[in-house]
């Protein structure tokens, strides 16, 4: 095509492009949202009686305060929500619009003198027939009153043939509790950069606020870290995974890993979204991809693989040898410098004994530290537990704040082995007992037991329908039994899904959604609503919302509504 063919086929394109928005923006029909399908439900909803409701259209203009970068990026965000839900074309403005307006603010005393309404995840959105307004208690509260706004409209089959509007109400919204989170592996299959981005969209239309992103493992090590090129160089690729029964090799290679600034990037457009990146280094156990690596990191000194085995692995890092802290520390000040979040996720999960017991170093540090065994605390898991806390102290020294899982502190048994100091934060996954345990002991703890929130749980996929839903739904965030203070220890819940059998983004979602949304119901909503009737409809117009957007769900769910 030559150039002038060019800007004319392109003048035509934008020409019929313009025509189409005209057209799907001048429809006669309008259809009215309804916030009480909004997932998870709001706080205070008070319906305006016999208002009109705001239409939307392409005069409508989001509107913020002039020289806010966050509110810039935020109107951003909601224009292009719009766009995507109406079809009409919305801009944005710095100026006091004349037409009918949506306007984006932050003030932090709105929720001034209104018991429980307050803090930066809070928000007020009232709709009038002329104009919306967010306020948010902090910029975290616009966007979540941005994402009520979004789950308020309707998600009619044929958006061209109608225009979406807003009923007349007005919402006071805040969080049950502060950690609202998710984890993803990306260490036994690697997922894209790209895809993280669309997965933090995911969350954020669920109220999260933290993305645990679970970096390394024994199948593979997906950070770049600079001053260890061989981490990634080696320990991102491994040439298949072996068939538990069989132990054949598939052959199938996994391989991949973040750079440095796509990790950065991450943390941005998340940011963006109010979702804070928590990276996990998973140590002193699954690092078998770290040994294939750095070999002498080992009790052994190897040769090791990356692992095409999955389970529990015996060689881990020797903890014994100073080269071990000083990479340790190496690693983890790359890792402040790309993720600034206070929460970094040290790991300390299924590190077996075995090499520990066995090796020169590690015994003789034990001797050095005068570790002695007592009760359930082998002198072994007393040396896991010197680790960590040298960790801790190290994170804490730059402003960090360390997460463990709770191996660092109970086991399955729920006896206690181990001790963390008090500033860790326990993630209780054995039993719904390990968080409850964590708090009774002092610890901050989040909420995240296998049986119910590890989305990739096989017995739990099986369910289907109610049963499914309610695996997720019925589970007390807050175990019953706790005195008043052991309660403020508990943060909050987070869901994990691991991925030895999730290679796809397609599975990975269908695993995902729509617990996801019953998630959100546990971290967002007052406990004083839940009501799986009531709940129901939320979730369906969720999966709509999902049916639209192209995101793959797991159907067998909707026999929820059909069962008794
Ligand atoms: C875990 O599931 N190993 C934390
Ligand atoms: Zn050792």
């Amino acid at each position: 095509m030559s150039a002038m063919n060019f800007r004319h086929f392109l003048s035509s394109v934008v020409l019929s492009a313009a025509l189409v928005l005209f057209s799907a923006c001048g429809r006669p029909e309008v259809r009215v949202g309804d916030f009480s399908l909004v997932s998870p439900l709001p706080r205070m909803v008070f319906v305006g009686d016999g208002e009109a409701p705001f239409v939307i259209s392409s005069r409508t203009v989001v509107y913020y305060p002039e020289g806010d970068e966050i509110l810039h990026t935020a109107a951003g965000l909601l224009a292009a929500q719009l766009e995507q839900a109406t079809g009409c074309r919305i801009r944005t403005s710095t100026r006091v619009p004349r037409e009918q307006y949506i306007f984006l603010g932050i003030d932090p005393t709105i929720g001034d003198g209104l018991k429980d309404f307050q803090g930066p995840d809070s928000y007020c959105l009232g709709v009038e027939p002329a104009a919306v307004s967010i306020l948010g208690g902090g910029a975290p509260g616009v966007l979540h009153g941005i994402q009520t706004l979004i789950k308020a409209l309707p998600i009619p089959e044929n958006p061209e043939a109608c225009r979406l509007a807003l009923p007349a109400a007005t919402v006071f919204d805040y969080p049950e509790f502060p950690y609202r989170a998710f984890m993803l592996d990306c260490g036994r299959h690697f997922f894209p950069a790209e895809y993280i981005k669309q997965l933090i969209d995911i969350l954020a239309l669920h109220n999260l606020n933290y993305f645990h992103w679970h970096l390394t493992e024994d199948q593979g090590w997906r950070l770049e870290i600079k001053k260890y090129p061989k981490l990634t160089e080696v320990g991102s690729y491994r040439p298949g995974t072996r068939n538990p029964q069989t132990d054949e090799l598939d052959g199938v290679p996994v391989s991949g890993f973040y750079t440095q600034e796509e990790a950065r990037e991450i943390v941005r457009y998340a940011a963006e979204r109010g979702i804070t990146v928590i990276p996990e280094i998973d140590l002193p156990g699954h690092t078998q991809a770290a040994l294939a690596a750095y070999p002498e990191l080992g009790c052994t000194g190897g040769p090791y693989e990356v692992a095409t085995r999955y389970g529990v692995l015996d060689d881990v890092l020797c903890v014994g040898k100073d080269a071990t802290m000083t990479f340790v520390k190496d690693v983890l000040t790359e890792v402040m410098d790309i993720f600034p979040s206070e929460y970094i996720h040290l790991g300390g999960d299924e590190c077996p004994k075995v090499r520990w017991a066995a090796c020169p170093d590690c015994q003789r540090k034990i001797r050095e530290l005068g570790l002695v065994a007592s009760g359930k605390k082998t002198k072994e898991e007393l040396l896991q537990s010197w680790f960590t806390s040298q960790i801790e102290a190290f994170l804490a020294e730059h402003g960090r704040r360390m997460i463990c899982w709770n191996d660092v502190l109970c086991d399955w048994g729920d006896h206690l082995v181990g001790e963390p100091s008090k500033n860790t934060v326990i993630a209780g996954w054995m039993r719904p007992a390990s968080s409850e345990i964590a708090a009774r002991e002092g610890y901050d703890a989040i909420v995240c037991p296998v049986g119910h929130l590890y989305f990739s749980n096989a017995e739990a996929l099986r369910l289907t329908g109610r049963e499914s839903i309610c695996r997720v739904y019925d589970m007390a965030v807050v175990p019953e039994g706790l005195t008043q203070e052991q309660r403020q220890h508990i943060l909050g819940a987070e869901a994990c899904l691991w991925t030895e059998r999730v290679a796809s983004t397609d599975s990975l979602e269908w695993r995902l959604l729509p617990r996801l949304s019953t998630l959100s119901e546990l971290q967002w909503a007052d406990p004083k609503w839940h009501d799986l009737g009531a709940y129901l409809p939320r979730l369906r117009h969720m999966t709509d919302l999902y049916q639209s957007r192209g995101w793959h769900w797991k159907t067998d769910i909707a026999a929820a509504w059909e069962e008794e």
